[in-house]
């Protein structure tokens, strides 16, 4: 089914504001995306109408609250199609879910085990595997990224040992935008015994995710990568591995009994989410998971993919442009550098123009060194950009370019 872009737009008010006199082009999805309408009403409609702590109280707001915070968490559930709703611990965000696992999983991880990480991840999905190998003396070891930013298969199987304790990769890459071929590692992880964890910060809103096909253990993701509110996010991870692990944070919400000498805690998923959630945030990412279940996913992901392939193919006609990532499987990210001239210097001319991008190293500094470059532009897309603003956004650029060169 196409999409209908004309109505997926006029359900993002921001989408129609002015920066410096010209129309907003907004490509640093990567970074946030815009909220739909339905996402911002559900929001205010649930500190007009329905505010109130949940799982506490014996009153009416009380109940609602609980039950629709309970629905959301089923229908993120649905959403990633994971065995049952206990396996799905509400979060701050990507960065939060993975430092939960980093920190609870601290008692499974020894001396001179490893963890196996990618030279392609984002800082959140590296510093807290690094510091838990230095808490633990144990070993991070790092599979490269070749010059088109694909891994080898071959090359993990070749750095998979018997003191491999963990895997942790990117679904997708919030540089390169290459889609990992995680299922393939997730199966030659498991038939060495080990288990793997999936950032997918980038990949919820643009590919189909469903965790029982791709048998991961552990998979991360924010809502406002996915058009729903920033502060919220989820891990998901098998049962057997959640019932395994330590708490992350102590407090109300994951006790079960408490005396001043012993506590037991809370069955699963609460034993994780200690204090009050954010009950709104879960509602707003219900309704942004719902804006995308009703546009279908790969009806998304093919637009997306037709929309990179014609601004990859635009931007390669340009004198100097060299494209950072150009593997087979990459959707939503179109990161590039131009010969001489900084990334931050074509970025604050395109700002003024309108259009917004990211530029520097992406929160990716390990990736940039590999790759020898000191930071990369960034256009990231989203389900409400056009080929009419892709045309603009390479106008923009060649203009940029002759000012700068
Ligand atoms: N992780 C986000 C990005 O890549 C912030 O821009």
């Amino acid at each position: 089914m196409a999409l209908n872009i004309d109505n997926i737009r006029s359900d993002f008010p921001i989408l129609s504001k002015e920066v410096y006199n010209k129309p907003l082009i907004y490509f640093d999805n990567g970074a946030t995306t815009q909220k739909p309408l339905q996402v911002i009403n559900r929001i205010s409609e649930y500190y007009l109408n329905e505010n109130s702590n949940v799982h506490r109280g014996a009153h009416y707001l009380s109940q609602i609250a609980t039950d629709h915070f309970e629905n959301a968490r089923k229908y993120v559930a649905g959403f990633i199609n994971a065995k049952s709703h206990r396996e799905v611990i509400f979060t701050k965000g990507t960065t939060e879910s993975i430092n939960l696992v980093a920190s609870s999983i601290k008692g499974l991880i020894e001396k001179d085990d490893e963890i196996i990480i990618t030279a392609m991840e984002h800082h959140s999905n590296m510093v807290p595997w690094q510091q838990l190998c230095i808490n633990k003396n144990a070993k991070l070891r790092n599979l490269s990224v070749a010059g088109d930013g694909s891994i080898s298969l071959s090359e993990l199987k070749d750095l998979i040992g018997p003191s491999t304790k963990l895997i942790a990769i990117a679904h997708i890459s919030n540089v390169l935008g290459t889609i990992n071929p995680v299922k393939e590692i997730i199966e030659i992880a498991h038939n060495n015994g080990i288990p793997v964890l999936i950032d997918g910060a980038q990949a919820i809103a643009h590919v189909n995710v469903d965790v029982q096909d791709l048998d991961c253990d552990f998979y991360a993701f924010s809502a406002h990568k996915a058009y729903g509110p920033m502060g919220i996010g989820v891990l998901y991870g098998k049962e057997s591995w959640l019932n395994k692990l330590a708490p992350y944070q102590y407090g109300g919400e994951m006790i079960n009994t408490v005396s001043f000498n012993i506590t037991t805690f809370n069955e699963l998923p609460y034993k994780f989410e200690a204090g009050t959630p954010d009950v709104a945030g879960a509602l707003g990412m219900e309704s942004a998971l719902r804006y995308i279940d009703n546009l279908g996913i790969d009806n998304i992901r093919s637009y997306e993919d037709e929309l990179l392939e014609y601004a990859t193919n635009s931007i390669s006609k340009l004198v100097g442009v060299r494209v950072i990532g150009t593997a087979l499987e990459k959707t939503a990210v179109l990161s590039f550098v131009v010969d001489n001239i900084h990334p931050f210097d074509i970025g604050t001319l395109m700002n003024q123009l309108g259009i917004a991008l990211r530029s520097g190293n992406h929160c990716a500094q390990p990736l940039m060194e590999h790759l020898k470059i000191t930071g990369t532009l960034r256009a990231s897309f989203a389900l409400y950009n056009t080929k009419d603003e892709v045309d603009i956004f390479v106008s923009a650029l060649e203009k940029a370019i002759n000012m700068l060169s």
